[in-house]
């Protein structure tokens, strides 16, 4: 039988559109963008058209995009650079306990240097209460770090309620935006943040690419020191071929994302009808109204997901995090939401993406319910 792959928010493959761009830069545009001659020149152009392409998805300006080597980086930037450069302010940091490991470590990090960092609590549906946060600012608050997408749940955040509820008290604004940006629009400008990060394997790029979107103006201290590549915050001659692969994934995804979100959306609902169809006790995470359109996350109640993704290896969807290693821990995601230990180890994530098809969900649909005959 056939793979059927259902695990797009732990990465995507490489657009075809994507690999023609990145094969042709890594044969002609492998020149130094720093060196002063044709190819340098020519290696020059095509990191800004690719930086022009990254900002357009966000509605931003070119000049406002830093490349990185993907959203751990991105996060760590952003994180580290902004509370560096803003101790004069105060030293406490406002964020969750929902945020991928990019964002909590470096916070986690900088507890350890001595910062304060307020946890806003989520509802049992994963969502921040924007009320809840303007609640845990304080004049010494220099940052709120809140996920856009949560990769797990896929609950998407009140983000633009949160800039506001911060900006009116002078408070900066992080989104660790990797699990949107590709999959729903996504406009800075109406989001009103401060600063966005993006991995590019989550949207059909290469990995080992990323960008952080900071607003003219903003904040940012370094955490790498070098010569004077993106602004000198990511200093490091420019992959370029990797760079010109996330802008043609930008220009890839943007060209039909709503259409996109609309049929993968009814896909994954699709999916949920099916999964229900086979009488098991199912019990759906967070709110589909506010969730990416890709991701359906549901508990087998009284089963262990990680044992029914083992006797259905033709199903590749994930029980957690797949950034994590393979070890069956209970998701720091679905325990904030409040979800017994019991449940949450019931749960698999199932994320579509491009390549999903009416006939994927369904025949996955069908091998579950074969594994549970089975057991
Ligand atoms: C929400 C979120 N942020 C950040 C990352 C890290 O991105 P990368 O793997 O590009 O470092 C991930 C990857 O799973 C993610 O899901």
């Amino acid at each position: 039988m056939s793979e059927i792959y259902l695990d797009y928010n732990a990465t995507t493959p490489v657009a075809g559109p994507v690999q023609e761009e990145v094969t042709s830069a890594l044969r002609e545009k492998w020149g130094n963008p720093s060196s002063g001659h044709r190819l340098g020149k020519m290696a020059k152009d095509a990191l800004e058209y690719a930086r022009a392409q990254v900002a357009s998805l966000l509605n931003a300006h070119p000049k406002e995009i830093l490349f990185t080597s993907g959203g751990t980086e991105s996060n760590n930037l952003a994180v580290t650079g902004i509370c560096q450069s803003m101790t004069a302010k105060g030293r406490h940091i406002i964020t969750t306990r929902i945020e991928h490991p990019s964002i909590m470590n470096p916070c986690l990090h900088l507890l350890e240097q001595g910062w304060e960092i307020s946890f806003v609590k989520v509802n049992s549906r994963g969502i921040v209460d924007p009320m809840e946060v303007e609640r845990a600012l304080r004049p010494d608050t220099v940052m709120v770090s809140l996920m856009l997408a949560n990769n797990e749940t896929g609950a998407i955040q009140p983000l633009a309620a949160v800039s506001q509820v911060a900006h009116r008290h002078g408070v900066l604004v992080h989104t660790d935006a990797a699990q949107a940006v590709g999959k729903i629009p996504v406009d800075v400008n109406g989001l009103g943040v401060d600063y966005l990060s993006i991995a590019g394997h989550k949207l059909y790029a290469p990995k080992g690419i990323g960008a952080l979107y900071r607003r003219t103006g903003g904040p940012l201290g370094r955490i790498m020191f070098g010569a004077g590549q993106e602004q000198g915050l990511r200093p490091g001659t420019e992959p370029v071929p990797l760079a010109v692969g996330l802008g043609a994934a930008c220009n890839f995804v943007a060209r039909d994302i709503e259409a996109e979100a609309e049929r993968q959306m009814g896909l994954r609902e699709r999916l949920y009808a099916e999964l229900l169809r086979l009488r098991y006790s199912i019990i759906r995470h967070g709110d589909p109204e506010h969730t990416i359109p890709n991701t359906l996350s549901v508990s087998f109640v009284g089963r262990n997901g990680a044992e029914i993704l083992n006797r259905a290896p033709e199903v590749m969807a994930s029980t957690g995090a797949a950034c994590h290693d393979r070890t069956i821990k209970v998701s720091h995601v679905l325990a904030a939401m409040g979800i017994s230990p019991e449940v949450a180890l019931g749960t698999v994530r199932f994320s579509l993406g491009r390549g999903t098809t009416q006939s994927d969900v369904e025949t996955a649909a069908r091998i579950i319910g074969r594994v549970f005959d089975s057991m």
